[in-house]
């Protein structure tokens, strides 16, 4: 989408000048938007190159836990909602590929680093999700975290990533509230039901939180993401904004978080919540969750199933660059 109408990659830069920095910044300060065939400095592409590329990779994984409901989705209904989401977090991981793709890197080299677990995608994602009240629960917590760290990226200074970010952002709050209104459904149903529901918070409330990544103080990029106005608010800021939005939303529900220290503070008006398994999230970003292999053979599989399709794009592409042959 973006990439179209470059001739090659957007230039690389390795020897950034001080003078060339601080123009860069001066850009950024005055909250200009830095597009693709723009001066930018290494780090800063890099840091783009990492983070978008992590995020596509996060839309395409965060298909498989909710493609393991679509045969067994309660109703017509039910499943015809979830394959349309599924089918949105496609689509938005092909913007962000694409966004990836205007800062000098191939989608073959991004698709590599993902197969071969050289590149990150969201924890979130090396959960199981073992009933159906998880689809409740990943649309409500899972979505619902990722727009609180989206919104912000729609202003981030890199003109493609945020304006792939807008539409990605709209779709996201329809797939929060189709979360919210499945588990509105399942609270307000049976007591087995409602027990699924309250299962489904207890297993994925720690792990969304972890979403967010890192505390403050361990999170390496969060400074000079900030500066460059990649990023708008830092990882903790935006966890305390979701705990803050979720939990009257829980007790609406009228479900417990699990978390027992979890507490309104009057004097800060946010709610103060236990202490995040940090070794849990550092177990699972290293590859090591629940669920980390069976999605990275799932993804392996889908490629190499998917070659034919790329072989006929290639050798479709090659006939119509030849000469046509006069009769
Ligand atoms: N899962 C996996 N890795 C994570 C992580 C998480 N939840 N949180 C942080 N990390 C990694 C970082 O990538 C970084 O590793 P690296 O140096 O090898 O790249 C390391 O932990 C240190 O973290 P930092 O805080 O220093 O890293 P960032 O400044 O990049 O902040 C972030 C992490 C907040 C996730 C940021 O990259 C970001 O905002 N990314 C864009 C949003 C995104 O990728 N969301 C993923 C979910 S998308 C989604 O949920 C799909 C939807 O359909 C629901």
């Amino acid at each position: 989408m973006y990439s179209q109408g470059l001739n090659g990659p957007a230039e690389k830069n390795t020897d950034d000048s001080p003078e060339q920095l601080a123009a860069f910044q001066k850009r950024i300060d005055a909250e200009e938007k830095i597009e693709p065939r723009d001066w930018m400095p290494s780090g800063y592409r890099k840091t783009l190159i990492r983070q978008i590329s992590q995020h596509a990779h996060s839309e395409v994984v965060g298909q498989l836990p909710e493609g393991n409901w679509v045969t067994r989705a309660p109703t017509l209904k039910r499943k015809l909602i979830l394959l349309a989401k599924i089918q949105d977090e496609a689509g938005h991981g092909l913007y962000l590929y694409s966004a990836a793709e205007t800062l000098g890197v191939s989608r073959e080299q991004m698709i590599d680093d993902l197969l071969s677990g050289k590149a990150k995608y969201s924890s979130i994602f090396n959960y199981p999700t073992l009933t159906w009240a998880d689809m409740g629960a990943i649309g409500w917590l899972v979505d619902g975290a990722a727009i609180m760290n989206q919104v912000p990226l729609c202003r981030c200074s890199y003109g493609p990533y945020s304006r792939a970010m807008i539409r990605v952002c709209k779709e996201e709050s329809f797939h929060q509230r189709q979360g919210y209104e499945v588990m509105l459904k399942m609270a307000n149903g049976s007591p087995e039901q409602r027990r699924m529901a309250q299962d489904a918070l207890n297993r994925f409330w720690w792990p969304a939180l972890m979403m967010f990544g890192p505390s403050d103080k361990d999170s390496i990029h969060s400074a000079q993401s900030m500066k460059w106005k990649i990023k708008r608010f830092s990882n903790d800021d935006l966890r305390q904004k979701f705990i803050d939005a979720t939990v009257p939303q829980a007790h609406y529900l009228g479900l417990e978080i699990p978390d027992p220290e979890l507490k309104f503070n009057e004097e800060t008006g946010h709610w103060d919540h236990g202490e995040i398994n940090w070794d849990e999230f550092y177990q699972v970003i290293a590859g090591n969750g629940p669920c980390n292999r069976e999605r990275l053979a799932a993804r392996r599989r889908a490629h190499e199933a998917g070659a034919w399709v790329r072989e006929a794009v290639l050798a479709s592409q090659q006939k119509h660059k030849q000469p046509r042959e006069v009769a």
